[in-house]
């Protein structure tokens, strides 16, 4: 039995993943490739299953790719080395090529095999001739048959029978993390947006859900087109819950929720986005005997929005010393631990810029290698605002009982953990500069 199964690329990362019961964290994935280095490293003959802190591993390779799967209690290792082998042959019949751009470009479907092969992590129906009246590929398009009701196989494996609660109450977090990279002259060489949309449903009853994204959403794997701007994801995992087959025909996302706290999706963008919060500093240094440094900081976003706990985080050399600052907004703390200083501001208003100065003493004569300056790194939190622009448009609770439940929607983006800017020039280049 199997807890979870994933394919990965030959450097571990997760092209598609399916979990099928919640005893293995969906995080354990990404340590499966250092395991495999670490064998390598030590000579280990890399054996098909393995084990580690209590998780079973099991794999095959195909192509450049690793298939996983992975359980936590005792599982019947040779079946599940088995089914892999049969994933393959399934997954072989239907795209010809398995191999990294198969699975990107046929997401839907496999997630959908993935779910008929496997049921609570049971290897299901593996031939492929059975599959195929189940599921089929015409023109793009997969049509799936109507299943046998939920309560002839208690497929709800998620969420048991007769929760109940006196308020019902559904809150739907839209969250989202950029991070990105600024280059010396102010390019953005790089950005993303990675997105969640996480749930807590204190619901009563077995209710169905059904939550509508604004239309400007697509969904790659889905090669719709759509007019003027659209939100293009990359990288979409729908928690167990949600019923690929229709989403895919009207683009709702419809599920019985687990109780409590879960991640619906996850998505990722990888659309050019400016930045949110600018910085940029300019350095005079004096060796010997001090540096100086100004920092001038931008919220470049709508007005009515606020960046909130905003955190600049400004390199300075390993031996400065003896600290002074002085800031607009804001407080200003040294952290020689981590070489810089942290300039922190609780709120920065859309439109709004401030600067702040900071004076070291500076006691090595050596010369700073300025291609190898750390850059100024970045965090904030906007509320009510998501940088993708997707839009929660309805979410509707249905039960049995007929109650009615509130949804609470909100929205929020933050910097993510590489949010960082290379803006940080001697002051004889720079223009921002003014006399100290
Ligand atoms: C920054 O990136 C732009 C665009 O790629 C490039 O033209 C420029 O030379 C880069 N600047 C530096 C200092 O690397």
């Amino acid at each position: 039995m199997a807890s979870l199964v994933a394919i990965l690329d030959v450097k571990g990362k997760s092209l598609i993943q399916r979990s099928y019961r919640d005893d293995v964290p969906t995080s354990y994935v990404e340590r499966f490739i250092p395991l495999v280095l670490d064998m390598e490293e030590e000579n280990v003959t890399v054996q098909p299953c393995f084990s580690d802190e209590g998780i079973n591993y099991m794999h095959i390779r195909h192509n450049n790719l690793y298939l996983l799967a992975m359980s936590k209690r005792n599982s019947n290792a040779a079946e599940i080395i088995l089914f892999l082998h049969r994933l393959v042959s399934v997954l072989t019949e239907y795209f010809k090529e398995v191999e990294e751009e198969s699975i990107r470009d046929n997401f839907v479907i496999i997630y959908e095999l993935l779910d008929e092969m496997m049921d609570f992590g049971f290897p299901q129906t593996t031939e492929s001739k059975i599959l195929q009246e189940y599921i089929t590929q015409e023109s793009h398009k997969l049509e799936v048959q109507v299943r046998p009701p939920m309560a002839v196989t208690n497929a709800v494996s998620w969420r048991s029978e007769g929760i109940r609660y006196r308020k019902n109450e559904v809150f739907l977090d839209v969250v989202e993390s950029v991070n990105m990279l600024v280059n010396a002259s102010g390019n953005v060489i790089r950005s993303e947006i990675l997105g969640a949309v996480k749930m807590k449903c204190y619901l009563s009853g077995m209710p169905e859900l059904r939550l509508g994204l604004n239309d400007k959403v697509m969904f790659e794997s889905t090669g719709r087109s759509a007019r003027g701007k659209s939100i293009e994801m990359e990288d979409v995992k729908f928690h167990q819950c949600v019923r690929l087959s229709r989403f895919e025909n009207d683009r709702t996302i419809s599920f019985i929720p687990p109780d409590g706290e879960f991640e619906l999706m996850s998505y990722r963008l990888s659309t050019p986005v400016k930045p949110l919060v600018w910085v940029e500093a300019s350095v005079e240094s004096y060796r010997g005997s001090r540096v100086e440094y100004m920092v001038k900081v931008r919220g470049q976003f709508k007005r009515r929005s606020t960046a909130n706990n905003v955190e600049i985080y400004v390199p300075v050399p390993g031996d400065a010393d003896s600290p002074k600052f002085r800031a607009a907004t804001g407080s200003v703390v040294y952290a020689p631990e981590k070489s810089c200083f942290i300039w922190k501001i609780k709120q920065l208003g859309g439109g709004k810029d401030y600067l702040m100065r900071a004076h070291f003493g500076l006691p090595s004569v050596a010369g700073e290698d300025l291609d190898k300056r750390a850059p100024i790194s970045v965090k904030f939190e906007i509320p009510y605002f998501t940088t993708s622009g997707i839009q929660v448009r309805y979410l509707k609770i249905v039960d049995r009982s007929g109650y009615t439940a509130l949804p609470w929607v909100r929205y929020i983006t933050t910097a993510g953990d590489d949010y960082v800017l290379r803006t940080i020039s001697d002051s004889k280049s720079s223009s921002i500069i003014a006399p100290l």
